[in-house]
């Protein structure tokens, strides 16, 4: 058993994080996350309003007894939605964990947290914003490295480096993520300081995840290589499974064409699409380089399994000849 600050903090019986991933983490692929052990993450931008949003926690709270986060999504939006009507309901229902995530620290929101004893979490790819949300309150922080799937910020640091200099600059837990889909990743995240490993990408190829079958083939048979960065050029790096839509995406960028036709072609509602109905052109996915680790499609339960049996094995037998 692996207990770190952060398992004991937030009640979880492994130090896994399953990141929040827009159209995917619904209520039941979260709960399936968190009854795993580890800790699932609603992703509450879905929702766009208070009344949906309540009835998704309803749904979670029923379908696991395990602690959960829920993400408020900070990102830019085309459509752009009244977050703190979402929180409040967050607050109402009873949720304790607060995952924010996105290109601003959640100044506003920080009082309401701290007022109702929320732990709050903040994701970024930088230490200058993980010092920054320390300094707010944060109670952990996470830092996603370069080879993240979703956004990888500005710096190009990986986990390898962005970790241990995270770790160093803050006096409150650090999860890591970027690049973990096995027990090699957890145990290589918590040797470098992390009290959690955060895990997205390797999550898609798991029997329960709300993606199409296609899909799940096609991340299966990726390799390390397969994954792009679009959307540099705005300010909005994102890094993707590199299919034909990321590549126009690119070409588009380099011809500077007007950047609301980019966000269209890149938007969730097309990902959506993907996910539905399985068409492998309709838009862009995020994926990270770790999904040149994933070789078969298990259960969230046996993937989560596998990855604390590997972490360890491998930290019992670590020096041991
Ligand atoms: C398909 C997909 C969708 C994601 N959507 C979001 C999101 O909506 N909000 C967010 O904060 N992070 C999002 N992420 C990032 C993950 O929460 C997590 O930080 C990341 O996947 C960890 O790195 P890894 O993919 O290398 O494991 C997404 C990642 C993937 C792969």
């Amino acid at each position: 058993m692996l207990k770190t600050k952060v398992t004991e903090l937030l009640g979880i019986k492994y130090p896994i994080f399953c990141g929040t991933m827009m159209n995917i983490s619904y209520p039941s692929f979260t709960a399936k996350c968190s009854n795993s052990g580890a800790l699932g993450i609603l992703a509450s931008v879905m929702y766009r309003k208070p009344e949906p949003l309540r009835q998704a926690l309803n749904e979670l709270f029923n379908l696991t007894n395990n602690p959960f986060a829920v993400n408020v999504n900070l990102f830019p939006m085309l459509k752009p939605i009244k977050q703190i009507d979402l929180v409040k309901v967050m607050i109402e229902e009873g949720v304790k964990i607060i995952e924010t995530s996105g290109h601003q620290a959640p100044e506003k929101y920080i009082p309401l947290f701290k007022k109702n004893d929320i732990i709050w979490i903040h994701k970024c790819a930088g230490v200058r914003y993980a010092k920054k949300a320390a300094s707010l309150g944060a109670d952990i922080v996470e830092v996603v490295g370069w080879e993240n799937g979703g956004s990888v910020g500005l710096f190009d640091i990986g986990t390898l480096v962005l970790t241990p200099a995270t770790v160093d600059a803050l006096n409150i837990p650090v999860v890591a993520g970027g690049g973990i889909s096995d027990g090699r990743g957890v145990v290589a995240a918590l040797a470098l300081g992390a009290e959690a490993a955060l895990i997205g990408t390797r999550l898609l190829t798991t029997q329960e995840c709300p993606i199409h079958d296609k899909l799940k083939q096609a991340l299966l048979n990726a390799t390390i290589y397969d994954t792009t960065l679009v959307m540099r050029s705005l300010g909005a790096a994102h890094r993707v499974w590199n299919n034909q839509v990321a590549k126009k995406v690119l070409e588009l960028e380099s011809s500077k064409i007007d950047q609301m036709e980019i966000f269209d072609i890149a938007a969730g509602s097309k990902s959506k699409l993907m996910y539905e109905q399985g068409d492998l052109t309709a838009g862009i996915v995020s994926c990270g380089q770790g999904v040149g680790l994933i070789h078969n499609i298990p259960t969230v339960k046996e993937l989560i399994d596998q990855i604390m049996k590997e972490a360890t094995d491998i930290v019992q037998n670590l020096f041991k000849s």
